[in-house]
C-alpha cells in the first residue's frame, strides 16, 4: 500500500464544469484528498540507463517504480494503454511484472520491445560490421539539412537492410535493437547524434526550419561514424544492467503483449486480468506527436500523417473528457477486482485546465473508487531548465496522478 502521509494540503477537489458523464450527474465537488509531496525525488534511486530513449512527454522511471512497488507483486500483469517509450513497461519488466504495452502510435512498440530482449553487445557489433555500405544509396526525400553526405548513405543503407530483414521475416532480436538505437539516434543536440546540431531528439524540426539553424549557427552537417554511434550508445542502455535484470527482462519478453490500437477499443486483450496501470494520455493537444516523429516515421517506413490522424488531438476540455470517458470504461474492463490505476495527468493552458479534476468524475463513472489526487513536488527537470521552460507553467512535467481502485 501507499506509505502517504496526511499532508496539510489535503482537500476536496471541485469538479470542472461542463464535464459530460457518461452515468449520472457528477457533483459540484467529491471528497478527494489531495497529497503535495515529495513523493520519489529525494528518496530516488537513479533510474536505469534502459530507460534513456528520448520520446515527447514521457516521464521518469521512478513514477511508475514509486506504484509498482506498492501496488503489484511479482508476477503481477502491469499495463500501459498510452505506453510511448515505455516507461510503464521497462520497469514493471526489471521489477519482475508481466507487461502489457498498447500506445496507438506504431513507434511505441518499436522502441520498447527490444529492451526487454536485450541481445548481447558482442552480437550488435558483429551486425553492424556486416552492413556493406553503399555510397550511392540517398535518401527519397531531401533530408540534406540534417545529413552529411556520407551519413545519409550509412542511414540509408541501414534502413534498406532492417526493411528487407523484415520483409523477410527474418527480423530478430539483433535487428530490432539495432532498428531502436538508430531510430533514437536520428536527430539531436549533440554529436552523439546522426545530424547536424538540431532540436533534442524526441522533436524533429521540419527540413526548412533545420536550414534555418543551419545558417543562423553557419554550420554544415559533419560526418558522422554511424554504426560507432549506435555501438556507442547500445553500451551505455545496457550498461547498468545485472545478470539477474537480463534474466527478468527476458522472461518478460517472453510474455509481454505490445499492441497498436486506441487505447478506448482494446479488444484483443481479456477482461480482468490487469492488477496495476501506470499512465499518461495526451494532454488535450499539448504535443504533436505525429509532427515530432516525422523522421522516425520516415526511418522506419511509416506514415507519419496517418499515424497523426490516429492519435488524440482533444482541443477541448469536454473532447478530452469524452475521450477518456472512453478510454476508463475500456480500463475497467481489463483491471482485476481490487486492481489499480495510477492516471497521470498535467496542467495545461497555462494552470486554467486542471486535467486532474476532469479525471476524478470520469474515472468514478466508469466505477472505479478514486483513492487520491497525488502532487509530486517537484519543481524542474534538467530539460526544462536547458531549454528555457518553465515547466510549473507551462504543465508538462508537474505529475499529478489520480489513483483509481476497482472495487473487489
Ligand atoms: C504522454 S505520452 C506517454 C508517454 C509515456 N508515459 C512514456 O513514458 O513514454 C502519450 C502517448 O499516448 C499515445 N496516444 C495518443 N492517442 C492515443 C490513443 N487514442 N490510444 C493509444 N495511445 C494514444 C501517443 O502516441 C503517446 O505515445
Amino acid at each position: 500500500m501507499l506509505d502517504l502521509k496526511p499532508s496539510a494540503t489535503s482537500r476536496s477537489l471541485a469538479i470542472a464544469p461542463g464535464v459530460e458523464h457518461a452515468r449520472g450527474k457528477a457533483p459540484a465537488s467529491l471528497a478527494v484528498p489531495i497529497y503535495k509531496e515529495e513523493l520519489w525525488t529525494s528518496r530516488q534511486r537513479q533510474g536505469n540507463a534502459l530507460h534513456e530513449i528520448s520520446y515527447r512527454g514521457c516521464f521518469k522511471p521512478q513514477l511508475p517504480n514509486y506504484f509498482l512497488e506498492r501496488l503489484s507483486a511479482e508476477a503481477d500483469v502491469v499495463y500501459d494503454p498510452f505506453s510511448g517509450r515505455g516507461t510503464t513497461a521497462i520497469e514493471a519488466a526489471l521489477l519482475g511484472r508481466r507487461v502489457v504495452a498498447n500506445d496507438i502510435n506504431p513507434l511505441s512498440a518499436i522502441l520498447t520491445r527490444p529492451r526487454l530482449e536485450v541481445p548481447d553487445l558482442a552480437d550488435i557489433q558483429v551486425r553492424l560490421r556486416s552492413l556493406r555500405i553503399r555510397a550511392s544509396a540517398g535518401a527519397d526525400i531531401d533530408l540534406s539539412m540534417f545529413y552529411n553526405r556520407r551519413t545519409e548513405s550509412e542511414i540509408v543503407t541501414l534502413r534498406d537492410y532492417l526493411r528487407r530483414r523484415r520483409e523477410a521475416r527474418e527480423e530478430d532480436a539483433v535487428d530490432r535493437w539495432i532498428r531502436m538505437v538508430a531510430t533514437n539516434r536520428l536527430t539531436g543536440h549533440s554529436p552523439g547524434f546522426f545530424s547536424v546540431y538540431t532540436l533534442p531528439p524526441n522533436q524533429a524540426v521540419a527540413p526548412d526550419d533545420q536550414l534555418r539553424i543551419n545558417r543562423k549557427l553557419g554550420q554544415k552537417p559533419p560526418y558522422r561514424d554511424t554504426r560507432a554511434l549506435i555501438l556507442r550508445k547500445s553500451v551505455q542502455l545496457q550498461g547498468q544492467l545485472s545478470a539477474s535484470d537480463r534474466e527478468r527482462l527476458r522472461s518478460a519478453a517472453a510474455r509481454a503483449i505490445f499492441l497498436c490500437a486506441d487505447a478506448a477499443a482494446t479488444r484483443a486483450l481479456p477482461a480482468g486480468g490487469v492488477q496495476l496501470t501506470v499512465t499518461s494520455p495526451p494532454f488535450l493537444d499539448v504535443v504533436q506527436y505525429a509532427r515530432d516523429n516525422w523522421l522516425r516515421c520516415w526511418f522506419n517506413g511509416l506514415d507519419a500523417e496517418a499515424v497523426g490522424e490516429r492519435i488524440t488531438m482533444a482541443r477541448t476540455p469536454e473532447e478530452w473528457a469524452a475521450s477518456m470517458s472512453r478510454v476508463f470504461a475500456e480500463l475497467y474492463r481489463l483491471t482485476a477486482p481490487g486492481g489499480w490505476v495510477a492516471f497521470e495527468v498535467g496542467e495545461v493552458r497555462r494552470g486554467a485546465i486542471r486535467l486532474d479534476e476532469i479525471v476524478v468524475p470520469v474515472g468514478i463513472n466508469a466505477g472505479f473508487d478514486c483513492g487520491a489526487v497525488l502532487i509530486n513536488a517537484q519543481r524542474f527537470t534538467k530539460t526544462a531548465n536547458i531549454w528555457g521552460v518553465e515547466n510549473n507553467r507551462l504543465g508538462t512535467n508537474s505529475n499529478r496522478i489520480v489513483l483509481f481502485r476497482k472495487p473487489d
